[in-house]
C-alpha cells in the first residue's frame, strides 16, 4: 500500500511538471510571437539605432528618452521592466503624441495579446 502511495504520488508529481513545462512552453511560445508583432511594428521607432538627420535616436526611443530622462526607466521600450498589459493595450489602440493607432485589421486582438506577453516578459509584478 506504501508502496501504491509513493507510486501516485510520483505519477502526480510527474503529471505536475509535465503540465508545468507545457504552460512554460505556450508562453514562451507566445512571447516569441509577440516578439515578431514588436519587431515587425512597434522597432522602426522603438528600437536601438539611428533616428532621422539630426536626430540621436528613434523617434519612440527619442521621445521617451526625453520623458524618462530623469529615472532609471530606459528608452528602448523592450528593456522595460514596468509595461502592464492595460496600458500597452491602450496605448497601441489609442496611439499617443504622434504614435499612430493601430487597427485590429492591423495588429489583431490575439497578436496584441502576444505582443504584451512580449513587452511584460521582464517584468517581475506581471507575470
Ligand atoms: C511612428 C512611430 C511609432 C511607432 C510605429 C510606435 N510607436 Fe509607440 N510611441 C511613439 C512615440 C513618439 C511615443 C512617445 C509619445 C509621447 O511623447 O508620450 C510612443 C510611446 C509609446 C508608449 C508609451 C510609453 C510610456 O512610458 O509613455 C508605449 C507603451 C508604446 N509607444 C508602445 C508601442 C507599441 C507596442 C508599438 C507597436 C505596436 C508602438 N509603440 C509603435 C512612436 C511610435
Amino acid at each position: 500500500m506504501k508502496r501504491f502511495v509513493s507510486g501516485v504520488a510520483l505519477v502526480a508529481a510527474g503529471i505536475g511538471t509535465a503540465l508545468h513545462a507545457q504552460e512554460s512552453a505556450d508562453r514562451a511560445a507566445r512571447v516569441e510571437q509577440g516578439r515578431q508583432v514588436y519587431e515587425y511594428w512597434c522597432e522602426p521607432c522603438h528600437g536601438r539605432g539611428l533616428g532621422l538627420p539630426g536626430f540621436g535616436a528613434l523617434p519612440g526611443t527619442h521621445q521617451l528618452q526625453i520623458k524618462y530622462r530623469d529615472t532609471d526607466i530606459p528608452a528602448v521600450l523592450d528593456e522595460r521592466t514596468d509595461l502592464v498589459p492595460a496600458f500597452i493595450e491602450t496605448i497601441v489602440r489609442q496611439g499617443v503624441s504622434f504614435m499612430p493607432q493601430f487597427r485590429k485589421t492591423e495588429i489583431s486582438d490575439d497578436d496584441l495579446d502576444a505582443l504584451s506577453a512580449y513587452l511584460t516578459r521582464n517584468n517581475p509584478d506581471k507575470r
